[in-house]
């Protein structure tokens, strides 16, 4: 046997494999139990078009930093710090349904929060996390939303979006109450084809004595 083809028949080790693990990960306002109840009951009616893979009760959130993939080794930091935010739960108002990037082409349909509060939050998170070198800023101002449903592609194999014949329409009065939101949460997120997977790692009750 020539040398190169017995080198060939080593297998390959890939780079990922030789890297300490990584997780997808980041950090979220959870939503008060009874917003999420009332967005759910909107969904059923709002977000029916074939076109829309609506998002899982559980998983509606504000999300505060993205983080992406980071090595495992690092989600103790991160918990530490998570619990150790100091901001006051913040106050927030949801608007009618956007679509993202715009509704010809959506790929995405998100209720903006208007929430003066969490950008502090935000901002406090922000500045811990870049203090530890775990987060490289956004260069997008921070959005305040939640994201209620994602559009399926046009096709197998396709990456253009499918048509959303029927956009979801307006909040019913209810849902345009401001609610406190008490909790933020890291994340590990797994992506499946049907959706991607959330798991609490960390959690942080705020306090709800803050004047807003
Ligand atoms: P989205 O809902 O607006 O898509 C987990 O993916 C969470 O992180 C989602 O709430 C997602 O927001 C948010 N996120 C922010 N930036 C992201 C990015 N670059 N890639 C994936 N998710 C991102």
């Amino acid at each position: 046997m020539s040398r190169e083809s017995s080198v060939r028949s080593v297998p390959p080790v890939s780079k990922e494999r030789l890297k300490s693990p990584r997780a997808r990960l980041f950090v979220a306002l959870d939503l008060p139990q009874e917003l999420r109840e009332g967005i759910v009951a909107w969904g059923h009616g709002a977000l029916c078009d074939p076109a829309l893979r609506v998002v899982a009760p559980e998983s509606l959130h504000v999300t505060l930093a993205f983080l992406g993939y980071l090595p495992e080794r690092e989600i103790v930091r991160l918990g530490e710090i998570v619990r150790g935010l100091g901001a006051a739960a913040p106050r927030l108002r949801l608007e009618d349904p956007v679509a993202k990037p715009s509704p010809r082409r959506a790929r995405l349909f998100a209720l903006p929060a208007i929430a003066p509060a969490a950008a502090s939050l935000q901002r406090e998170l922000e500045r811990k996390l870049v203090a530890e070198r775990l987060y490289k800023p956004e260069k997008r101002p921070f959005w305040p939303h939640v994201t209620v449903a994602r559009v399926k592609s046009a096709g197998r194999g396709s990456r253009r979006p499918a048509t959303v014949e029927k956009p979801p329409g307006a909040l019913p009065k209810e849902l345009l109450e401001p609610a406190l939101c008490v909790r933020v949460t890291l994340y590990r997120s797994v992506l499946q084809p049907q959706g991607s997977r959330y798991t609490p790692l960390a959690q942080v009750e705020l306090s709800r004595d803050g004047r807003q």
